[in-house]
This record gives C-alpha cells, sequence and structure tokens, in this order.
C-alpha cells in the first residue's frame, strides 16, 4: 500500500504499555450513561485544575468553566445540545467557554479563530484523562445550538460555548470504536508517504490477514454503534448523518473489494 488510505482495523501494536498514562489514555472512551451517584466537589475541581494545566497559546488562559449540576439547567443544556437527552443523567456538565478579548487582543483573528478552540480543547482532553484516572466517565460534547447555549448562561459579547463534558460514575464499558490503522494516518518525512513494516509495526501477510478478518468481523458492530450514536440526534440529523455514512462504507467496501 503507497501512501495514506483510510483503511479500518487496528490502530497498530504500538499502543500496548505498562504506562499508567498510556494505558488510561487507550482505555478512555466517550461513556453516555450514569450512575445516579453525585460526583465529590473535590473531584471536579482536580478535574478542573488539571484542565487549567493544560497547553494553551501564550499562557493568555481564555478558558472558563461553568459546573452545572442542577437538573432544569441540565435539561436546558441537553435539549441545546441538539435534544441530546441522554446528557441530563449525567450528574454533573462541565461547560467550557472561551473568552476571546486577550486572545483577539495578542494574536488577532488567528486567536479567535483556531487558538482559543485549541486552548479550551486541550484542557478538556486533560480533564476527561483526570476523570478517568478518578474512575469517572466523561463524554465530550459539541454538537449544540450556539444561541442556545449563549442563552443559558447569558453570555457576555466576546464569549463563546467550546464543549460540554458530561460526568459521573457509570457502569457502562463501551467497547472501542473501530480506528483508522496506524499505517493509514501517519506519514512519514511527507504528508502521505506511507510507513514501511518495521515502522508500523506488521509483518505484511501475517497482518493483512489479521485486519481483514478484524474488518469483517467489526464492521457490523461499528455500524451497530454508529446507528445508536445517531439514534441520539435529531432526525433530520440523523438521515444526513446516515446518507454520509452509507456513502462512506460503500466507497470503503469498492476500496476493500480491490485490494
Ligand atoms: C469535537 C467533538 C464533538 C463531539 N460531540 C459529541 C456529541 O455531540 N454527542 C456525543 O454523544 N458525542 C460527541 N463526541 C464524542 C464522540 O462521538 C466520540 O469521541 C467518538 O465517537 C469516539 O469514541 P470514544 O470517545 O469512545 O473513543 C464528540 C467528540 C468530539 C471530539
Amino acid at each position: 500500500m503507497k501512501g495514506f488510505g483510510p483503511h479500518m482495523g487496528h490502530t497498530g501494536g504500538f499502543g500496548k504499555s505498562d504506562s499508567p498514562v498510556i494505558k488510561a489514555l487507550m482505555a478512555r472512551r466517550s461513556v453516555r450513561s450514569y450512575l445516579d451517584v453525585p460526583v465529590e466537589w473535590d473531584k471536579i475541581m482536580t478535574c478542573i485544575e488539571s484542565g487549567m494545566m493544560a497547553p494553551n497559546a501564550g499562557n493568555l488562559q481564555i478558558w472558563r468553566f461553568v459546573v452545572v449540576r442542577n437538573l432544569d439547567k441540565k435539561k436546558e443544556i441537553a435539549d441545546a445540545c441538539l435534544q441530546q437527552y441522554w446528557m441530563e443523567q449525567a450528574p454533573v456538565h462541565i461547560v467550557i467557554f472561551a473568552k476571546l478579548e486577550r486572545e483577539e487582543h495578542y494574536y488577532g483573528i488567528r486567536g479567535t479563530r483556531l487558538y482559543s478552540i485549541q486552548d479550551c480543547a486541550m484542557a478538556a482532553m486533560n480533564i476527561m484523562t483526570a476523570a478517568n484516572a478518578l474512575e469517572l466517565g466523561t463524554c465530550f460534547v459539541s454538537a449544540f445550538d450556539e444561541e442556545a447555549i449563549s442563552r443559558i448562561f447569558r453570555l457576555p459579547d466576546g464569549v463563546r460555548p467550546q464543549g460540554v463534558i458530561t460526568m459521573g460514575y457509570t457502569d457502562e464499558k463501551p467497547t472501542a470504536p473501530i480506528r483508522y490503522r496506524v499505517e493509514s494516518l501517519v506519514g512519514v518525512e511527507n504528508y502521505g508517504m506511507a510507513m514501511n513494516e518495521g515502522q508500523s509495526g506488521r509483518i505484511a501477510d501475517k497482518a493483512a490477514a489479521v485486519s481483514t478478518y478484524r474488518y469483517a468481523e467489526r464492521f457490523p458492530k461499528y455500524l451497530q454503534d454508529a446507528m445508536s450514536d445517531i439514534s441520539k440526534v435529531t432526525a433530520k440529523k440523523r438521515r444526513k448523518v446516515l446518507g454520509k455514512l452509507l456513502g462512506k462504507f460503500k466507497k470503503k467496501g469498492e476500496e476493500k473489494a480491490e485490494e
């Protein structure tokens, strides 16, 4: 195989490690079902403080966080998140905002359109990793009506919502959604230059056989998971996403057949 290609399957053999950090990163999954157990305030703050230690442009720390535990407010948020009502039963929502003024002052459009989003995404990932370490489940939710969220929080000008993290104890153990194989996404020295077998950690024939098997085995499961995700959003969005998915997998099937 030359260059990048959308080959699905196992991410590769490099993810195995005894490091607790690597293990936690590999094991984290989006959780959408929570136990009715309150989350300790200390834990919420530890997660947010971990978020605040994330790298951020110029250390301007333009992120702002709101902790929501009030049921009515969580309902409003779930509604603003395109009717994702599963969010209501998460004991905690952490809503992340970007306060753009200083980012604009120092970095102009690049600050407001790029750095602010990257800053908040870095904080969000730290929050979710910390939550994972504290045995809390999370899901990052970013499909929302920005005006609706702005209304709920009476946001002043120059403050933009960036995402909602649902958080809570869970007994859900989501299976890992399928990821592209590492050699499909990683180039060497140049964009689109494929890795060789040594670099991708695969032995050609065996790997091809195993990945074909995995593809066949996991594809229906992947579609099933995708459908269940999709059923959580509005009917309109559902039709749109489904159309895209089917197109994508039709193409993938044709590519597979050609291989
Ligand atoms: C930018 C972004 C937006 C997302 N928005 C939503 C969302 O609105 N609703 C949802 O249920 N999950 C959302 N997710 C979670 C993804 O669906 C999830 O990360 C992806 O399916 C991979 O699954 P995993 O997190 O278990 O690895 C979002 C994730 C990201 C990074």
